[in-house]
């Protein structure tokens, strides 16, 4: 097994998220077909995982750079591009915190659906934001918001209870779905509060069986989940963690079928003028 120093990336690389993707397609192509993309528009998707995102702005002729810091995620996206023949949609291993291989204002459009949010040094984050957009570009970000009883926030939220405190100098992910700190974040990139802004969108996670099936696959494949279970397996307590995460994926079911699973999870979506 090979080890790496670095836990952002393990913990994107542990599991499979293409798995969890996979219930997220209908929201990713529904995101992007709101953002105003033509042909040749220069995107760079950061935090891409395998393309649920990238794909659909690359259907619609943009040109798109996937850059995400999990290499079997890279690999994912790319065979899936190639799968559909999208000759300008490619994907590569970057860090959202250090763009060091991409030039300065390259990018039309940059999109982060839940990706960048996930990266360390936030304030690192927002300066290569702004850095590889081109002046009169755009920054579109999606953020969990904490604190939201809607899935994701909770599932995040019911695992940091079962798992380790996190390092000493931590910034939580969830942190980006506070309008302030994101003000706070681009104002010391250079971009005013002016050129920011913000709505609450919603985004579903749609599985063809049961809401503990899909569980089931967040148990098996999602990092942070997988982590969550590590830890309560430990200390004796992942009945309960199960049973937690159970009700929450049953009560939030939507679906007018309980063999249907249809849970919505509402977001920040962030919207920055360079
Ligand atoms: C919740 S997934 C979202 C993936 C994708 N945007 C989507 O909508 O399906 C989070 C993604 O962010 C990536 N990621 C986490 N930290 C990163 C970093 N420092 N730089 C680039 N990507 C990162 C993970 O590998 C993972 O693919």
């Amino acid at each position: 097994m090979t080890t790496t120093a670095n836990p952002n990336k393990a913990l994107w690389e542990k599991g499979d998220f293409t798995r969890v993707a996979e219930s997220m397609r209908n929201s990713g192509e529904s995101v992007v077909a709101r953002l105003g993309i033509t042909p040749g528009t220069r995107v760079l998707d950061l935090g891409c995982g395998d393309g649920t995102t990238a794909l659909p702005e690359a259907r619609l002729g943009a040109d798109v750079l996937g850059v995400d810091i999990a290499s079997n995620l890279v690999a994912a996206g790319n065979r899936r591009a190639e799968a559909e023949g999208l000759t300008n949609c490619r994907f590569q291993e970057g860090d959202a915190s250090h763009l060091d291989e991409l030039a300065d204002d390259t990018f039309d459009l940059v999109v982060s659906i839940f990706g960048a949010m996930f990266a360390p040094r936030p304030h690192d984050v927002t300066r290569e934001l702004v850095r590889v957009t081109r002046p009169g570009g755009r920054i579109v970000l999606g953020n969990w918001i904490p604190g939201d009883p809607t899935l994701v926030a909770q599932i995040l939220k019911i695992s940091s209870a079962y798992s380790p405190p996190p390092p000493e100098g931590f910034i939580s992910p969830m942190t980006w779905g506070v309008e302030e700190n994101v003000i706070e974040r681009f104002g010391e990139a250079g971009v005013s509060a002016d050129r920011i802004s913000f709505a609450r969108e919603t985004y579903r996670f749609e599985y063809p069986a049961a809401p503990t099936e899909l569980l089931a696959v967040f148990r098996e494949y999602y990092g942070p989940t997988m982590n969550a279970f590590a830890a309560a397996e430990a200390n004796g307590r992942t009945d309960d963690l199960q049973k937690e995460l159970a009700d929450l994926f049953t009560t939030q079911n939507t679906s007018p079928s309980a063999e249907i699973t249809s849970i919505p999870a509402r977001f920040l979506q962030v919207t920055v003028n360079v």
